[in-house]
């Protein structure tokens, strides 16, 4: 992990911060000129419709997709991120939402699939520990790391997947509706996870529908509506209600009015950046 402890006294300077970003697919305009701050550990949530973009968007940020136009910088520094291993290189690990996890393997499997540790071969002992370790870094409750991962239930297989991300030793974690197929006590397990991972200094990034789950997580609330933003709120001074209105539109005037009169202050005041 990073020399990052706790959320307790980490500023809310983004260490990523997207700009501009366009995304088309032929004449679908999935992203438009959005724009994403992401701080050291905080939560940020995005929200949006069917279609909003939010998937665009993480696909964006983990190399899926590149880009059309828009700036990403990472650090301080513009970086350009066009392959899966550009953002892993960079520290950005994406918990998809079909998890992608061997269901025939076992934990210790699923979590070293690809980069078994080797020497001159694979070293089971190694492997093993490290991976109750990382279990027991997240308080996973997982009963064996030796049983395949067919037989655990949804909220551990989320845990899995989380902890075979954080293999990396990511700054940031997006997490695409993690509680989506949870029952209750899975999703509550989850939402604890992305708690310690907030903890820990990560940058987390969780696309969701669920509003209850928003509110009980997230830090900052990112509305995207028909590929754009529409608006970011500060989950602690901000309502359901006001949350959903910007999804579905309702706010389209007080929000676009709010975003219109602060650019164009920046821009009397000369601070408009347009190069
Ligand atoms: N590979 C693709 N090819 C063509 N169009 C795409 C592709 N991926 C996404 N789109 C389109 O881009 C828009 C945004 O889709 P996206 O999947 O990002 O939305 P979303 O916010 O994740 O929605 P949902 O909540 O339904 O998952 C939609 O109109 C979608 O049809
Ligand atoms: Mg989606």
């Amino acid at each position: 992990m990073s020399s990052i402890t706790n959320s307790a006294g980490i500023p809310d300077r983004p260490i990523l911060s997207l700009a501009g970003i366009d995304k088309n697919f032929a004449a679908v305009a999935a992203l438009t000129d959005v724009h994403l701050d992401v701080a050291a550990g905080r939560v940020t949530a995005i929200v949006g419709d069917n279609g909003a973009g939010k998937s665009t968007l993480v696909k964006v940020l983990s190399g899926v997709h590149r880009a059309d136009a828009g700036t990403i910088t990472f650090g301080g520094e513009q970086v350009r991120i066009t392959s899966p291993a550009d953002a892993r290189r960079l520290g950005i690990a994406t918990v998809f939402q079909d998890l992608a996890l061997c269901e025939n393997l076992n934990v210790v499997e699923n979590l070293f699939l690809g980069r078994e540790l080797r020497r001159t071969r694979l070293d089971e002992t190694t492997m093993e520990t490290r991976s109750w370790e990382l279990l027991r870094q997240l308080s996973a409750k997982i009963p064996s790391v030796r049983v395949p991962v067919a037989a655990l239930s949804g909220g551990q297989k989320q845990t899995v997947a989380i902890a075979r991300s954080l293999l990396g030793d990511p700054k940031i974690i997006i997490l695409d509706e993690p509680t989506a197929a949870l029952g209750v006590a899975q999703t509550a397990e989850v939402l604890n996870l992305i708690e310690t991972l907030r903890q820990r200094g990560l940058g987390v990034i969780m696309v969701s529908h669920n509003m209850d789950d928003v509110r009980a997580v997230a830090d900052h609330i990112a509305v995207l509506r028909l590929g754009r933003n529409n608006g970011v709120f500060d989950a602690a001074t901000t309502s359901s209600e006001q949350i959903v209105a910007a999804i579905t539109g309702a706010t389209d005037n007080a929000v676009t009015r709010r975003t219109a009169r602060t650019a164009a202050a920046a821009s009397t005041n000369g601070v408009g950046n347009d190069d």
